[in-house]
């Protein structure tokens, strides 16, 4: 008898992992920068991270050995171009060397060409502000796909790029640390340049090219007209615009003039979700912005447990399984794309708890399937214990702990556990 759960066959399961949350010594990286500058919101310095730049075989090892079939992972722009527009041969034969030992123990990759980090010079000559920025990734999109082209399949252009547009240039807590509305609605336009001029190239190179979307569950804070129109802007400014953009190629409801992206319409051939929780947005959150959000997504209900901190993981986000399978429909309804579920994890110190959240999400995927949506594979994050970004090595999602002394990897529970559900292809 097989779980009473069954996914789809051929689903994709694996776990996730970035070069500068796992590999160390990422000295070229604005990341790195970032977290030495003074006044820094990083509570630690990433250092060697967990050293998977020489470890990567042990993890994958650990990985595959569990039962997962699939690994997500990024190759690290500021080690393959340290200078503009000279390429590493020596670093582009080290990730054909990671891709590759994964490939060989039997995991499926799905290469990530940009999580977060850009090369030191690349911030210096503005960043994602600039308007040179997609061409300049594009020329890294290009060479990266075509060293390492015989080894890629799904490819993630750019992780999270709503995250890198709102919380580094209007939150002010990612680099470059800015706080403007209108540089926030350039940056995503140039994006989703990047994101078009790179998923070309990732065809060219005979792979499938997606973006890997933050989404969450958008809630109002109270059932007022005005905390909902706050709900949809940021949902807009989040996800909506960026869906919408997918499908037509044309980037609207902004703080700045509408806009067609040449090449970006029908440049995907799947859409990455990253889903951790709902956000209850209050009124005012949307700070003055007047354009008009064409197309609020559909309105519907967020439990009260979800919205207030009744259970919260280390991260201080808050359960909601629901609202996986409420965002799988609204990626299914925007784009009709085959979808991954790229991002999904929790960090606690508690794995018993670990493991009754991945299955509770598991289960609305499955439902969500039912109901029509193409997932074709979950990713939980993360593999290991890693760096989390501005919140350092406290928070810990891993599969695998890893004692950052010793640099020990100690599987933890929930990886045998998630590696059985990955051989059953399913769970009950
Ligand atoms: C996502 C990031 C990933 C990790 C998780 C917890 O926003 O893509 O690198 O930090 O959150």
């Amino acid at each position: 008898m097989g779980p009473t759960l069954q996914f789809p066959s051929g689903f994709a399961w694996g776990s996730a992992g970035s070069a500068h949350q796992t590999e160390g010594d990422n000295v070229n990286s604005d990341w790195w920068e970032h977290e030495r500058a003074p006044g820094t919101p990083a509570k630690e310095q990433s250092g060697s991270a967990c050293d998977s730049y020489h470890r990567f075989a042990e993890d994958w090892h650990l990985v595959a050995g569990s039962g997962q079939n699939a690994v997500r992972l990024s190759i690290e722009w500021a080690r393959i171009e340290p200078s503009p527009g000279e390429f590493s041969s020596a670093e582009l034969d080290h990730y054909r060397e990671v891709i590759g030992t994964a490939k060989d123990l039997g995991l499926v990759p799905m290469v990530t060409l940009h999580h977060f980090t850009n090369p030191i010079w690349f911030a210096r000559r503005g960043g994602w502000t600039s308007s040179e920025s997609a061409e300049v990734f594009a020329r890294y999109a290009r060479r990266a796909s075509s060293a390492l082209s015989d080894l890629l399949g799904d490819v993630c252009t750019i992780n999270e790029p709503s995250v890198v547009a709102v919380v580094g240039h209007l939150m002010g807590y990612f680099p470059p640390g800015m706080t403007d509305l209108v540089t926030t609605h350039r940056v995503t336009v140039n994006l989703l340049r990047a994101h078009a001029a790179a998923a070309e190239a990732v065809r060219a190179a005979g792979a499938r090219a997606g973006l890997a979307l933050s989404i969450m569950d958008f809630a109002p804070a109270d059932d007022t007209p005005e905390a909902w129109r706050s709900r949809d802007y940021l949902h807009h400014w989040w996800a909506g615009a960026w869906l919408e953009a997918l499908r037509s190629g044309r980037v609207a409801g902004l703080e700045i003039a509408d806009e067609h992206v040449p090449g970006l319409a029908g440049a995907d051939d799947f859409v990455g979700i990253q889903y951790y929780t709902c956000l209850v947005v209050g009124k005012g959150a949307e700070r003055g912005a007047r354009a008009k959000v064409a197309d609020p997504r559909p309105r519907h209900d967020v439990p009260e447990a979800a919205r207030s901190s009744e259970r919260v993981t280390q991260m201080g986000w808050t359960w909601h399984p629901d609202g996986i399978g409420h965002v799988i429909d609204e990626v299914a309804d925007a784009t009709g794309l085959p979808i991954y579920v790229t991002e999904n994890g929790i960090a606690t110190e508690d794995d018993a708890e670990r493991i009754d959240f991945v299955a509770r999400h598991l289960r609305q995927v499955h439902a969500a399937i039912g109901r029509g949506a193409d997932v074709r594979g979950y990713f939980y994050w993360s593999y290991l214990d890693n760096f989390e970004w501005n919140e350092g090595y406290r928070p810990t999602f891993g599969l695998i702990a890893v004692d950052r002394a010793t640099m020990e990897r100690t599987p933890k529970p929930s990886l045998a556990w998630y590696g059985a559900v990955a051989r059953a292809n399913g769970l009950d």
